[in-house]
């Protein structure tokens, strides 16, 4: 079915490090609204804004204390109303972060649940009894360490599958179910345009709270009991009955893992979910021995056969969310792309996601190139996850030295995503004119807003002409998706087919050259190129990163 959500393409805002309107040194809702006329020269359809609510920002907003309250530092509830009431007058769309795995150990249903064993929200989470003084189960954290925490109030142990001051939701309890449908529906009833859901894949567990076996660590990650459990789809069912179903708006989940059968589950149009779906499988490609902490070098071969198969595999059901960056990966220029070409590859990275079969996402900085910063020092880190994994894998059990994991910090924290938006080459790249919460990026004095929009040729302004370009073009959006030259170890060469239309797109991903025979594209139109071809003849001359868009009338 045609949709709108199909049709645009998305901008996700990470408030905290976009634009600071009164120098305290953090974004805020104001900062984003005075920004909102650079988006809609960019010309994004809809904004994802990461969480906004009030929070003791444990995990910058991902632990929320109150889901109807603007956290301090970002502004108050009438910034709200008046950011999305100038986002909607710019025909942008605005969809708000949705946390329900859990909440901050501060929310007032947690302070009460942690009272006694008899308090009315005791059951709003998950409280087991340790097993000899231990732990309930051998359950480790996303964020390292054991995903309990022994709480001495009642002698009882919480679950947390990130950081202890996130405690889980019991989703089995209807009472936590009914209170976070209605805060839905509060949200829908101002008028936003839909959720993207935290780790939504993880609200059911099962039951049984047995440890992970064979054990080969002291913690072992817990996915099959609490990712995609046996009541997830009921859930999200009643969810989208209970509240989504009674507004025009877009979901799309987290989904940490799963199969395709189960993401057909979630989206497909018959099932009543979700419109659409994060998988991670592509940017989990490069895991080393210690996972992202110790990356590996891309294998293009292998990337292709991951967004391939989730390409085929939700071709005709189901719908694909596209994506290299958001606020807990690398940036992927630094990642995928190669800094001695800069704006080649930047835009050879935007022309192979964008041309694919999904909804695209740009998280804010990638339309300008924006990079990993340049970590020297713990002190530059902010990431609770950074802490955890040092303490874990240098303090504790020593598998990597210290120079190792800063390795891996600089090539995979998440931090690495949340350095400060580069909007010109003034004092903090012009985010702030205070002191910024996490170091700018020093680069900003040649990557930033104000230097790309003078450019006709900058990475901006290709990443307008893509967003133009499936606006005009239902091929795009809806053309089916054809792999060829699987085995290519450099280039990614796939086709859209729709109507009698035809596309070929090219990707370069290094820095060799390559002829390419055009064969039944040697009279087509040149849609979009990093490269200056003013004809097209039978051989394509590729260039290193070079890519191009091909279109073919049959
Ligand atoms: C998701 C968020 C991440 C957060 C985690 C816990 O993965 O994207 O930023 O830390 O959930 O809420
Ligand atoms: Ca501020």
């Amino acid at each position: 079915m045609k949709t709108w959500w199909k049709e645009s393409v998305i901008y996700q805002i990470y408030p905290k490090s976009f634009y600071d309107s009164n120098g305290d040194g953090i974004g805020d809702l104001k900062g984003i609204i005075l920004k909102l006329d650079y988006l809609k020269e960019l010309g994004i359809d809809i904004i994802w804004l990461s969480p906004v609510y009030a929070s003791p920002q444990v995990d910058n907003g991902y632990d929320i204390s109150d889901y109807q309250a603007i956290s301090k530092e970002y502004g108050t509830m009438e910034d709200f109303d008046c950011l999305l009431k100038e986002a909607h007058q710019r025909g942008i769309k605005v969809v708000m972060d949705l946390v329900v795995n859990h909440t901050s150990n501060q929310h007032p249903w947690f302070i009460e649940s942690r009272k006694s064993k008899d308090n009315p929200y005791r059951d709003y989470y998950i409280w087991k009894e340790g097993k000899n003084h231990q732990a309930p189960n051998n359950w480790e954290s996303v964020f390292s360490g054991s995903s309990w925490q022994y709480d001495k109030q009642t002698d009882m142990y919480y679950l947390h599958l990130y950081s202890d001051k996130q405690p889980d939701l019991n989703w089995e309890n209807e009472d936590v179910r009914n209170d976070i449908y209605k805060m839905m529906r509060w949200w829908l009833d101002k008028g936003i345009d839909g959720f993207r859901m935290d780790v939504i894949n993880k609200l059911s567990k099962v039951q049984t709270f047995q440890d992970v076996f064979p054990q080969t660590k002291k913690y072992m990650r817990p996915s099959k009991y609490v990712s995609n459990g046996p009541r997830i789809h009921e859930f999200l069912k009643e969810m989208n009955q209970k509240a989504l179903s009674h507004y025009d708006v877009m979901t799309v989940g987290e989904i940490t893992s799963c199969t395709i059968e189960q993401a057909k589950q979630y989206t497909g149009e018959n099932e009543h979910e979700l419109s659409m779906l994060f998988q991670f499988e592509h940017t989990d490609v490069d895991a080393g021995p210690y996972g992202k902490w110790t990356p590996v070098p891309l294998d293009l071969v292998k990337l292709k056969k991951i967004l391939t198969k989730w390409q085929y595999g939700l071709q005709e059901e189901g719908w694909n969310s596209l994506f290299w960056d958001n606020h807990d990966q690398p940036r992927v220029l630094s990642r995928f792309g190669n800094l001695d070409y800069m704006q080649d590859s930047a835009k050879m990275l935007a022309t192979t996601l964008h041309f694919l079969k999904g909804t695209p996402y740009i998280y804010q900085g990638e339309e300008i190139g924006m990079t990993n910063y340049p970590f020297t020092s713990l002190d530059e880190v902010r990431d609770v996850e950074v802490f955890n994994a040092y303490q874990d894998l240098v303090k504790d059990k020593k598998a990597l030295t210290h120079e190792q994991m800063m390795k891996g910090i600089c090539a995979s924290s998440r931090d690495n995503a949340r350095t400060p938006m580069q909007w010109n080459n003034e004092n903090n790249a012009g985010f702030t004119t205070g002191n910024p919460w996490i170091n700018v990026n020093p680069n900003y004095k040649t990557i930033n807003v104000h230097q790309q929009l003078l450019d006709p040729n900058s990475i901006f302004h290709y990443y307008q002409k893509l967003i133009q370009l499936r606006h005009q073009m239902p091929i795009i959006v809806y053309g089916t998706y054809e792999l060829l030259e699987e085995n290519h170890p450099d280039l990614y060469i796939y086709t859209r087919t729709y109507q009698d239309e035809k596309l070929l797109v090219i990707n370069n991903f290094s820095s060799h050259e390559y002829d390419y025979e055009l064969k039944e594209f040697r009279y087509s139109q040149l849609l979009i190129s990093n490269d200056q071809c003013d004809k097209i003849h039978d051989i394509l001359h590729i260039k290193p990163y070079g890519c191009y868009a091909l279109l073919q009338k049959m």
